[in-house]
């Protein structure tokens, strides 16, 4: 299996053909931007946290029986993943109030949920990924109303697991983003990444944030926050 050529560039990845038709290498940046990119700075080596910590997350949700998109680490910054095709929807499942959640309502932050709330987006970037519903994504086609409902039950049973899995670790998983995309075989798998940069992570003794909140509000310590979700989630997957 060879890296080929750069397919796509984003924010904060860059994806890359390998001799492999279906597989594709999704590498991790330092390239940080937040408020629909108006915003953008350098977070040192939090490609490398992010692609260790989705690693590890990748591999307990495939233990769990969610399909992702993951195969395997290929170094620090690179992971080998199915190349799918991806929904243009984002999936945000919230646990506490916080980010816009709080802003829409007027509510204070850190507020807890009496349930999970589950919200979808329209991927975007020129529309700044407006929030939809359930009969836009139906009528306008972005998913099947099958393919939806399946997108929902396994986003609910992820946030299970992923709660719990914080939690051990002393965070609070207070909302995150997910996106998911289909194989050519027609499977739905899990996409892109679970790191600081699209979830939430709140200390759960101090409330301190550990994720991009730090850099998007320049409240300093961006890179400790980051190396510190990385130290916590590498030390429960017994990794040195
Ligand atoms: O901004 P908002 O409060 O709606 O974000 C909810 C969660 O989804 C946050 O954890 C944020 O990092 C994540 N998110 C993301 N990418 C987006 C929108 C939201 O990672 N485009």
């Amino acid at each position: 299996m060879e890296k080929e050529n750069k397919l796509y560039e984003g924010k904060a990845k860059i994806i890359y053909s390998t001799s492999d038709p279906s597989l594709v290498i999704q590498y991790f940046k330092d390239d940080a931007t937040a408020f629909d990119a108006r915003k953008k700075g350098t977070i040192i080596d939090k490609g490398v946290y992010n692609n260790k910590i989705s690693t590890v997350i990748f591999e307990l949700l495939e233990k769990e029986g969610i399909p992702t998109h993951f195969i395997r680490q290929i170094d620090d910054r690179e992971m080998l993943v199915k190349k799918l095709t991806i929904f243009p929807i984002e999936v945000v499942i919230r646990n506490r109030i916080a980010g816009s959640l709080a802003k829409r309502f007027g509510m204070e932050e850190g507020g807890e949920l009496q349930t999970s709330i589950l919200e979808f987006y329209y991927k975007n970037d020129a529309l700044h990924d407006p929030m939809i519903n359930e009969d836009h994504i139906r009528v306008f086609g972005f998913a099947k109303d099958d393919d939806l409902a399946y997108i929902k039950d396994i986003s609910h049973k992820i946030n299970r697991i992923l709660t719990g899995f914080f939690d051990e670790l002393g965070i609070i998983l207070v909302d995150y983003k997910l996106e998911f995309g289909r194989t050519p075989s027609g499977s739905i798998c899990l996409a892109d990444e679970i790191t600081p940069d699209g979830c939430r992570l709140w200390d759960k003794k101090t409330l301190k944030k550990l994720d991009k909140d730090r850099f998007r509000w320049d409240l300093g310590e961006v890179e400790d926050a980051y190396q510190e979700v990385f130290k916590r989630v590498c030390k429960e997957a017994d990794i040195q």
